[in-house]
């Protein structure tokens, strides 16, 4: 019987074997874990799972360090594990923070950031694509999108960094001395001694009332570094693998130079072949028969977003990394259904506008001989890309 393990840390090294998801998608697309769970590895199947929530419900649990939501109060849950209806109520507020005409508003942002981080890289070569571009472009921008100082960002990527971001208060060893938290109930309350407060995320969640109740501190504080966490590292996984794939492939740098027009579908085929989380955890609510298999009430299952995306019965040639799939933005990398990424909008601006900016600024670029990317912590399986860069102007 095969079986798979979409934890393992050997996949942030060596990168995820596509090969091996491609037998389980032929052999076993139900497939065991080492830790008692199921993955599933058919695009069909993820989709309609992630679709389903009132029988797979979000589980982030084991990547704060406990066993399961069981061990977490119910403030301490992140948006991704609230039932319907409440979750719907309170995911209105992350929209009206990260929607379309918000994020348009963030544009010239994203490239005035991009632009002045290319002139340091070009100041001190070599420069390092990774540590100097696409690691500091998401933790600026979501400081900006919060209204917060620019040293906002140097928290957010060292708790993204070191994992902290991910840890919640009931987390054991953890407590009241919760970083993230401590930091962020500082900023809300400064917000609130303010006599005139600016009109955003904290004003929102502060102000909100959801089933007719304000959120309490800890709700607000909960989802504001679950914020952070959901748009940080994931978006450093997009920029690292659009940057590592224009060193890589000098051709592809040249014919985006020469057609803009292709870095969308670029950004969206990057997403697909690298999705930057690679698989998310369900548990079962109830006893249910699906994909032929029959799952228990809290059984663990794993939603393969990595070998969804390369399901040969979605995509022809899907190992292919091809600018002309027919519909660029079918994948599952933002996931689907009630949870579907409120951040897909403002992640795609900071693709497109930090590959544009590279694009317009550098006429190659090369890689260091030897050198390597670290790979992304947080246990979501980026295949790491072999590359330190040299600015080329
Ligand atoms: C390339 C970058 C990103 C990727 C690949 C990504 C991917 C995902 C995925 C797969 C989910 C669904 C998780 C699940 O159903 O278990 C999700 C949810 C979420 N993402 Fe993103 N994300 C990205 C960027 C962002 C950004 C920039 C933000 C915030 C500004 C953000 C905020 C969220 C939130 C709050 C949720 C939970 C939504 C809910 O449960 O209703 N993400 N993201």
């Amino acid at each position: 019987m095969l079986s798979y393990d979409p934890h393992d840390p050997r996949w942030l090294v060596d990168g995820v074997p596509f090969d091996h998801l491609a037998r389980i998608r032929a052999e076993q697309p139900v497939c065991p874990t080492p830790t008692g769970a199921r993955y599933l590895s058919r695009y069909a199947d993820v989709e309609a799972a992630l679709k389903d929530v009132d029988t797979f419900r979000a589980d982030l649990g084991v990547l704060s360090g406990l066993g399961g939501v069981e061990e977490v109060p119910d403030e301490q849950l992140y948006l991704s594990e609230i039932d319907e209806p409440r979750h719907g109520q309170i995911r209105r507020l992350f929209n009206a923070t990260f929607g379309p005409h918000r994020i348009a508003a963030e544009a010239d942002f994203v490239e005035q950031t991009c632009h002045r981080l290319v002139d340091d890289l070009v100041a001190h070569p070599p420069g390092d694509l990774h540590a100097g571009y696409a690691l500091p472009i998401p933790g600026l921008v979501m400081a900006h999108i919060m209204g917060l100082e620019p040293e906002a960002a140097t928290h957010f990527m060292a708790w993204s960094g070191d994992g902290r971001i991910m840890q919640r208060p009931c987390t054991p060893g953890v407590g009241d001395a919760h970083e993230p938290h401590r930091w962020f109930a500082e900023v809300l309350a400064a917000r609130r001694a303010d006599p005139d407060p600016p009109d955003d995320v904290f004003a929102r969640l502060a102000g909100a009332e959801v089933e007719g109740e304000p959120l309490t501190d800890t709700e607000i504080l909960t989802q504001l570094q679950f914020m952070v966490q959901a748009g940080v590292h994931t978006t450093r996984g997009l920029l690292t693998h659009l940057a590592g794939r224009l060193v890589a492939e000098p051709e592809l740098f040249a014919q985006l130079r020469h057609d803009r027009a292709l870095v969308p579908t670029f950004v969206e085929e990057s997403l697909r072949h690298d999705a930057p989380v690679q698989r998310t955890s369900r548990r079962c609510t109830h006893a249910v028969e699906f994909a032929g298999e029959h799952f228990d009430t809290l059984d663990w299952v794993e939603m393969g977003i990595a070998s969804a995306n390369r399901d040969e019965a979605v995509y022809d040639d899907p190992d292919a990394f091809r600018l002309d799939r027919p519909e660029p933005r079918r994948h599952l990398a933002f996931g689907a259904g009630p949870h579907v990424c409120p951040g897909a909008a403002l992640a795609r601006l900071e693709g497109t506008v930090s590959v544009q900016v590279l694009l317009d600024r550098c006429r190659s670029l090369d890689a260091v001989a030897g050198a390597t990317y670290p790979p992304v912590p947080g246990n979501l399986g980026h295949a790491p890309i072999p590359a330190v860069l040299v600015e080329d102007t």
